[in-house]
């Protein structure tokens, strides 16, 4: 069987093989705004136990729960004040609520990883919206890539990484955001960030006001979300940050105009917006073992500059360990 060969365009037909699967208990890959998601019946153990397996995944690094809209999420997380503003400023959208677990939700343990919160979302992408429609009840997803890889932003990456591994890959061609949604815990009185992504750090704090920036702990201090663990956003070769230009053995990543016209460049016009939605399949390109390292040229650190400065750090990082 080719690595493709689980690829369906998103038709009607197989959206509702989609939803069969996940009832099921299969997994079922499918885009979102920012990455792919793989996808399983939030409430089914063994489903979400398949996640863990697919992706080889740490079995301590908890899921996100997709819901469709804020009266569903409340259905499995307490959403206070805090949340409800948030989820009528950005849901859908690429925004998930790290939020103590209703007791009584029905959700699987496993997709807590064993905390008594839970990371819940409503994506923005239509066919995530039409599946969870269809579905008609929480999806856990992982971004679809087996741990320790980039995340996948196209049908064709989640084919490679996890192949044969799914049932299903809906195909809805490339995720506009191309970065994982942005995490914010609502767990204590004072909102922290735990990962950043296309809500900025300013959006959130223009809704809520103060919100503690977590996503770098400091030294010796145990990270607050499992997956802020270094490896997690990383190519199998080193990565050099802020490179003027590649040694003869690099490989050079580019930004904005000043880039040779021959590199593969994030965006040639310096819009950082595109440069997220370039980022994961660009590392994934020059992922190779004829080069030694990508030299990726300097980011500007403002706006969606922030999240991906982030996402090269923790690159660059896991080979420095
Ligand atoms: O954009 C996204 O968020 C994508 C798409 C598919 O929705 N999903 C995604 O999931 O990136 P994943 O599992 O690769 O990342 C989830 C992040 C991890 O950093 C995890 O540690 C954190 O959310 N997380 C999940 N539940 C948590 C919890 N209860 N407490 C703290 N962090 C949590
Ligand atoms: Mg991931």
């Amino acid at each position: 069987m080719s690595d493709n060969a689980n690829i369906l365009p998103a038709s009607d037909q197989n959206l509702d093989a989609a939803a069969a699967h996940l009832c099921t208990g299969g997994l079922v890959a499918f885009p979102t705004e920012t990455v792919y998601g793989l996808g399983a019946d939030a409430r089914n153990d063994t489903a979400v136990a398949r996640i863990f397996a697919a992706k080889n995944r740490p079995s301590f690094n908890p899921l996100i729960v997709h819901v469709l809209d804020l009266q569903s999420a409340a259905a499995f997380g307490h959403m206070d004040a805090r949340a409800e503003k948030l989820a009528a400023a950005f849901w859908p959208g690429p925004l998930s609520f790290v939020v103590p677990r209703r007791a009584e939700s029905g959700l699987s343990l496993l997709v807590s990883a064993g905390l008594d919160t839970v990371a819940l979302r409503a994506p923005a992408h239509p066919l995530a919206r039409d599946l969870l429609a269809r579905f008609g009840g929480p999806i856990a997803a992982p971004s679809a890539n087996a741990a320790g890889e980039v995340s996948p932003t196209t049908a064709a990456h989640v084919a490679r990484s996890l192949g044969s591994n799914i049932d299903l890959i809906l195909d809805g061609g490339a995720c506009a955001v191309g970065l994982e949604s942005t995490v914010i815990d609502l767990c204590s009185d004072r909102p922290a960030l735990l990962r950043h992504g296309a809500i900025t750090l300013e959006q959130l704090e223009g809704a809520l006001g103060a919100v503690d920036d977590a996503t770098r702990p400091t030294d010796g201090q145990a990270p607050r979300s499992p997956g802020q663990i270094a490896r997690h956003y990383a190519p199998s070769i080193p990565v050099r940050l802020n490179a003027d230009m590649a040694a003869p053995d690099e490989i050079l990543l580019g930004f904005g105009p000043s880039c040779p016209a021959t590199a593969e460049n994030l965006s040639r016009t310096g819009d950082l917006t595109e440069a997220a939605a370039n980022l994961f399949a660009a590392l994934r390109a020059l992922d190779r073992p004829e080069y030694r390292a990508i030299a990726v040229m300097p980011i500007p650190g403002t706006g969606l500059g922030r999240a991906i400065n982030d996402r090269l750090r923790r690159a660059a990082e896991a080979h420095n360990v």
